[in-house]
Order: structure tokens, then sequence, then C-alpha cells
């Protein structure tokens, strides 16, 4: 045993000493594979990531960048998870997550949204609907299968898609629609490569919503192609114009569709990571495959909270909710009158102005109001090529922030137009 391990201790100070590498060495140093996966090699860093770490070189910014509300948890939610804690609730799950909470999610989803699912087998919890998005994509797509999706959009969808092996294929919305996407677009872009059409309304970052019949006509195309559909609603609460429609609740859709939904936005629990997917039976029990060796379970404390919040949390959620609106009022009426042209978001907690008349991309308008004026918002071009020339400012900020905000916007937004016109004469 010894001896070996001397002969290679000498060896190795041999060629420390002469600063060579021995001929197995050599071989193995000019073999190395390289290390990153080609597929994970392309995904570009998220716009956003690479925007805050500028924003966290500066020193007193008021942020209107990160997609998260300004609100704690209410007390009774963070409550509930003291106790559970308390009580030494500190172990695995079932890899589907507690049944307590499985069976109080399919009560909501059955009242809000007209959906029944089994329990049992029809509902996952994840951590997050990002875990629960990843393992819907994973659990379906083989490579080179096609998803469509609409633009601007969540920064995740088209990494996770291409994570997953799958081709993301955008398709614009207009700020002309409210950001609603047109079943036309969509049935251009499908292909017989086709196999997902992923929507997300209320829309981050355009606070974009479909009315009932909007949703017909893609559910009557999506029927007609017989593709499945994901419908990522975690702003659903959060609509502030009309009645949410989950497409999941037309008529043969809820057989092909999977619903995902999350705490983070209307809890404001977004530090629990805690959401779920109810969907057709196959496509759970396949997440669950992936889920129970990659995760296991989400975090019992987690589900013990997101318990409370559907038990109990609704007058905290309307509260929140209510404030929201007041905000959205406030900073789109601002917005419009300082010339960022706005629609108002039916949903969600974001504003989408237009900055194009200002002749800047809108990172370089992003990096100039935070340079200038302290206020950080989100370049629209981070949500894809359809979001360029838009701005988006999240108003789950204190309105005092909101005040102050949007006053040195207006003061920037005069200074950009005076040069413009300046440079015009
Ligand atoms: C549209 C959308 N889906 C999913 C997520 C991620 O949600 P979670 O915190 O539940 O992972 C976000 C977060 O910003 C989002 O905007």
């Amino acid at each position: 045993m010894t001896q070996p391990a001397t002969s290679s201790a000498t060896m190795n100070h041999s060629n420390q000493r002469s600063g060579t590498l021995d001929s197995g060495e050599a071989m193995a140093a000019a073999k190395s594979v390289p290390l990153i996966a080609d597929h994970v090699q392309q995904i570009p860093r998220s716009g956003i990531r690479d925007f805050f770490e500028l924003v966290q070189n500066a020193k007193g910014v008021i942020s209107l960048g990160v997609g998260e509300p300004d609100f704690v948890t209410p007390w009774r939610i963070r409550e509930a998870t003291i106790y559970a804690l308390e009580k030494g609730k500190t172990t695995y799950t079932s890899n589907l997550g507690l049944l307590s909470l499985r069976k109080a999610i399919c009560e909501y989803v059955l009242k809000s949204y007209g959906l029944e699912y089994d329990p049992t087998s029809q509902t996952l919890v994840s951590v997050g609907v990002s875990e629960a998005l990843d393992l819907a994509l994973r659990a379906v797509l083989n490579p080179g299968d096609e998803v469509i999706y609409h633009e601007p959009c969540y920064v995740s969808y088209s990494p996770s898609i291409a994570l997953a092996h799958g081709k993301p294929v955008a398709v614009g919305c207009r700020a002309e629609d409210k950001f609603a996407v047109r079943a036309s677009e969509i049935e251009k872009a499908i292909t017989p490569k086709t196999k997902v059409l992923l929507l997300n309304f209320p829309t981050n970052p355009t606070g974009g919503t479909m009315s009932h019949e909007e949703l017909e006509s893609i559910a009557a195309l999506v029927r007609k192609h017989g593709i499945w559909v994901i419908t990522d609603e975690i702003y659903s609460e959060l609509t502030f114009e009309g009645e949410h429609t989950s497409i999941a609740s037309l008529p043969g859709m809820i057989e092909r569709t999977l619903f995902l939904h999350g705490f983070s936005k209307a809890f404001a629990m977004t530090g629990f990571r805690i959401g779920y997917a109810c969907g057709p039976k196959d496509w759970i029990e396949a997440m669950m495959r992936i889920h129970q060796y990659s995760m296991l379970c989400a975090s019992i404390i987690a589900q013990e909270a997101a318990l409370e919040a559907l038990k109990n949390g609704h007058q905290d959620m309307l509260a929140m909710k209510e404030e929201y609106q007041r905000r959205r009022d406030f900073v789109v009426r601002s917005f419009n009158e300082m010339g960022l042209d706005c629609h108002s978001p039916r949903g969600s907690f974001y504003a989408f102005p237009g900055i194009q008349r200002f002749g800047l991309s809108s990172k370089e308008f992003a990096i100039r109001l935070l340079e200038k004026e302290n206020i950080a918002c989100v370049p629209g071009s981070a949500f894809g090529p359809n979001g360029e020339g838009f701005l988006r400012c999240c108003f789950a900020t204190s309105f005092k922030e909101l005040q102050i905000a949007v006053e040195r916007m207006a003061r920037f937004a005069q200074e950009l137009e005076s040069n413009r016109t300046g440079n015009q004469r």
C-alpha cells in the first residue's frame, strides 16, 4: 500500500521541480472536454440580473425593478409557519406535497377558476411556479419540440424551454392590443413540431389580460391542432378589471392544459418558494417522477404556510390587491401626463410604458434614468426582443416611493424631450 503512494509522491515532486507534466497527465490535459453543456452554454444571462448588478453598486436607488411585493407576508401566514416549526414539523413530506395542502389547493382552484382536480393524482406541490414550469416542460418535450409563447414575457420562459431541449417560438404582442395575444398570430407560428402553447395572463411584464372570447379562439386553435397548453396563472388574483378566466376552464381544455399557480405574488410569499401544478394525471405523474429525484418535495414549512394562506389569507390578499390598484392608477396617470405612453394594466403589478419617442434603446433609457435620477426600472428588452421600446416599472413599491420616483422620472423625461427638440432645431 505504501509503495505506490511513495512513488507517486516522488514522481509529482520531480515534475514540480522540472515544471513538466508526465505523459499521462499531458494526455489528460490535452483531452479535457469542454466543461459546460452546449445547450447551457447558449443560455444568456438574465437581462434583469445584469441590470441589477448595476443597481446594487448605486446608492439611494428607488427600485421599481424587482417583481416582488413590497408587503411582508401577512402575519397570520408567518405565524402559522412559526407554529409549524414549534410543533416540530421539520420532515420530508409526500413527493406530491402534504395531502391536506393538495386538498385545499383543489378546493381553491374549483372555487376560484371552476376547475376540478383530484388531489391524489392531479396535483403536485412544487418549489414555486419556477420548478413546476421546469418539470412540466421536461416531462413532455422531446428534443426539438416547439413551444409557442407570447412575448414580451417572463424572463425564464425561453431558457426553460431550451434547457428542456425544446425550441422556443415567440409570438409578439402589441401595445395597441394592450398586450393580449392574437389567435391569428399563434396560428401562424404552429408547425408540425409544435407541442405546447405556454400562456401567462395577466402577463409579466405587460399586465396584459385576455377576455373570455379571446381565450375561446385560442382554445379552438389548440383543439384543432391537438397541442397542449401550460397556463401560468401566478398573477390571476391580481386582476383589476373584468373577470379572470383560465383557459383550462373552457370546453375540452382541462384535459389538455396544465394549470400552474403559486403563492409568491398574491400572498406576498416569494421567499417561501412554493407553488403547484394541477392537470392531466399522466402529466402530473411524469412531473412527479422528475421532482422526486431532483427536489424530493417542497419544504414542509412552506407547505404549512401555503395551507394557512389558502384557508385564512383571502382578506389579506384582497387588501394588498386594493393597494396595488390605487398605485397602478396613480402611476399610469403620471406616466401618461409626463408623455410616456402607458396603457392601464388590467392585472399584475407592472406598468409597461413606451419610451420609443425619446430615441433611446430601453437599456440606454434605463441606465441613464438610473445614473441621473437613481430610479431603477427594467429595460423592456430583458423580456425578449418584442419588449424593446418599453420599460417595466413594478408598482409593488410603497406609495411614497412611487411618488418620488414619478417626480424624478417626469424631470428626466422633460430633459430628454428638451434635448431631443433642441437637437432637431
Ligand atoms: C409569470 C411568472 N411566472 C413565474 C414566476 C416565478 O414564480 P415563483 O416565485 O412561484 O417561482 C414569476 C416571477 O416573477 C413570474 O413573473
